[in-house]
């Protein structure tokens, strides 16, 4: 059996187009309707409850749209949301924060892994959740990054600011010796070039973004809802809450999208 509705993806900016990028690449025959709430963004200094309820507010605008599946390319929402949102669609939801995990786990060799998120994702602890519950041996080290997503929203993600924002922020985390980094926020691997050579080459930097879409392929297989295989490009759709010049600069800056549509939208009732 085929399900040919689309994948939803939501982000509150620009951040979860890094997942989408990985998302074309491994699933070539699904359509992605991403949403983006960038009038809102950041929502990482944000209250949870006020985070709860805007990522609500992205859920039921994808699901009013018949997507088969959610998937929270946020951070941030998802050490927030996720559980709530979980229990009440009957649909599959997939977050950032396991995968990168996981993946941090079997990087590491001297068990000392960096964390760097919003604040909200810094304060919630769920990446130490995620690591320790499956590996207690493994020394987590967060750090909040509240320039990052702004510098990279402004599109400054190539500037020499976004280099000067980048060194003074990891400081503290050179200190650690940790051998592996979660970018922990959709939005960072724009920012990776300057990351990675601010921690050196020795480091590996995961991907959380790109690592969940190893998941989403794989229930898209256990629940039997891949779309039909074909030939034809899919055409995908993008819906944001700002403004549309400056998501579409940054879409094609950062992917190849064939055919699309791009609508600014309003996603409170
Ligand atoms: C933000 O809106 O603060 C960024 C969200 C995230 O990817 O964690």
């Amino acid at each position: 059996m085929f399900n040919n509705n689309p994948i939803g993806m939501l982000d509150t900016g620009v951040g979860g187009l890094t997942v989408l990028k990985e998302a074309l690449k491994q699933l070539p025959n699904e359509t992605f309707y991403y949403l983006g709430d960038t009038e809102r963004c950041p929502y990482g200094p944000r209250p949870v409850k006020q985070i709860k309820e805007f990522t609500w507010d992205m859920v039921n605008y994808l699901v009013d749209k018949g997507v088969k599946m959610i998937v929270i390319a946020c951070n941030t929402a998802t050490a927030v949301a996720l559980e709530d949102i979980r229990k009440e669609l009957t649909i599959p939801v997939v977050g950032v924060i396991y995968p990168g995990a996981r993946a941090a786990i079997k990087s590491t060799k001297n068990n000392r892994v960096g964390v760097i998120g919003t604040i909200g994702t810094i304060n919630s602890e769920q990446y130490e959740l995620a690591i320790n519950t499956k590996s207690l041996k493994t020394d987590v080290f967060g750090l909040a990054c509240p320039k990052f997503v702004p510098v990279v929203e402004s599109m400054e993600y190539h500037s020499p600011i976004a280099k000067k924002v980048v060194h003074n922020t990891l400081k503290p985390l050179k200190e650690k010796n940790v051998d592996t980094l979660v970018l922990g926020c959709t939005h960072y691997p724009l920012l990776r070039e300057f990351i990675q050579s601010e921690m050196g080459e020795d480091v590996i930097l995961i991907d959380s973004g790109a690592e969940t879409v190893s998941d989403v392929s794989m229930l898209l297989d256990y629940y039997n809802i891949s779309a039909e295989p074909t030939n034809e490009t899919r055409t995908h759709q993008f819906y944001m809450t700002g403004s549309k010049r400056m998501f579409e600069e940054i879409l094609n800056d950062w992917l190849t999208v064939e055919k699309y549509g791009i609508h600014r939208v309003s996603i409170t009732k």
